[in-house]
């Protein structure tokens, strides 16, 4: 396999490794991570209370742009926590794309609502506004709520409230997010992003994640930064982002001493410990996104010369990626499944697409609508290796 071997020589070049295992995404610590790890250890404050914790919020809300952000233990509590605060409640239905990460969908479950899966663009990955606008036209009524006298879109079969629109920045790459929003706020449905895939990420110049009502970010070992584990909520609204403080730590009544607690609360507040680790990971960002980018380069001018079917996903227009995980499509799923045995069985982590949400046991009673770009995508995709260097090999 002439072709295969050409792939997989040219990313063993990139990470300047002639043999051994080459993983999809490693994490780099090449600055102060250890410096703050012990200080932090030394303060004692090793849990949800400490400087380190309250200092990666602030960094994270000034290179977002959003106007408050607030730690969580991972992304998937911080989407449960967003839909919750976005008023997700048991028994309405929140949009989503079929093709995303479990947790997405797994988050929505949690809240007791039944995710609604609609294609995503063939060039961005996420959501479709296209899909979008045509399923709320097509399939959803507008219903005034006597009690709260705001207007609800009510889908016209199941009769259950669209609580909310969850689209996901998928591997990186910005979606359609303005049309979205736009789209949103003429059903009022309150837009929770996943960019849990996308710190670093910009649309129009603006930060993904500051869209919509909430935004979720991820700091999981694999993702471009990391806290080990962790998560982040921003915010364009300060007072919601003072709520979700509160409920992240068990809705504490503040007082020096009393322990009092009014609502159902939630340990949610990422420790200071991992929160160390996070701001040394993040002073690197620019740093780790200049060299995803050049490596996304890279791969863009060697697999357009190559004489082949396989073709770089490219970000979209109009975006900026974070190009967390390069993405290539085979002409089928066949040539897909044999790049994928050979590359792993050469030492080279590949994988293809999560197995969309709408096949799964849990959720395939789920509405799906017409997903046709979402199964190409599934049946297509590979991630190749995307870890930050440091310095790169040429
Ligand atoms: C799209 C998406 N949503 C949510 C999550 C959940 O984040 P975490 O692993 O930090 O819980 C992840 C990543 O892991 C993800 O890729």
């Amino acid at each position: 396999m002439p072709t295969y071997e050409n792939i997989i020589s040219f990313i063993r070049k990139i990470y300047n490794k002639p043999e051994g295992f080459i993983p999809l995404h490693a994490p780099v610590f090449a600055g102060n991570e250890k410096k703050y790890l012990n200080e932090c250890i030394d303060s004692t404050f090793v849990s949800s209370v400490g400087k380190f914790v309250d200092l990666f919020e602030e960094k994270i809300a000034e290179y977002t742009g959003a106007k408050k952000a607030v730690v969580c233990v991972n992304g998937t509590n911080a989407l449960h926590l967003a839909l919750i605060m976005a008023g997700v409640e048991r028994d309405s239905e929140v949009i989503t794309q079929p093709l995303t990460f479990i947790a997405t969908a797994n988050a929505i479950s949690y809240c007791g609502a039944k995710p609604v899966f609609l294609d995503v663009d063939m060039d961005t990955m996420g959501l479709s506004p296209k899909a979008l606008k045509n399923w709320l036209q097509t399939s959803t009524i507008q219903r005034s709520n006597n009690s709260t006298n705001q207007k609800e879109t009510i889908n016209k079969i199941s009769g259950k409230r669209i609580s909310a629109c969850v689209p996901m920045h998928t591997f990186g790459h910005p979606c359609r997010i303005e049309e979205i929003a736009e789209i949103c706020n003429v059903y009022n449905i309150p837009l929770v992003e996943d960019a849990a895939e996308s710190l670093g990420s910009f649309y129009k110049e603006q930060h993904t994640g500051t869209f919509g009502v909430i935004g979720v970010l991820s700091f999981n070992g694999n993702k471009v930064i990391t806290t080990g584990g962790g998560g982040m909520l921003l915010f364009m609204d300060e007072n919601l982002a003072k709520r979700a403080k509160y409920l992240t730590t068990q809705a504490k009544v503040p007082h020096v001493w009393e322990f009092v607690h009014d609502e159902i609360g939630y340990n949610y507040r990422m420790p200071n410990i991992n929160a160390a680790l996070g701001l040394a990971q993040l002073e690197q960002l620019p740093e780790f996104l200049g060299s995803k980018r050049k490596t996304a380069c890279m791969y863009k001018e060697f697999f357009s010369s190559l004489s082949s079917n396989i073709t770089f996903v490219d970000e979209p227009s109009d975006s900026s990626s974070n190009y967390w995980l390069n993405c290539i499509l085979f002409s089928n799923k066949k040539e897909r499944d044999a790049f994928l045995k050979y590359s792993n069985e050469n030492g080279v982590m590949t994988r293809p697409a999560w197995q969309l949400m709408n096949e799964l046991v849990m959720f395939e009673d789920c509405e799906t609508d017409n997903i046709t770009n979402a199964k190409d995508i599934a049946n297509r995709l590979v991630n190749i290796p995307s870890s930050s260097l440091v310095d790169h090999a040429f």
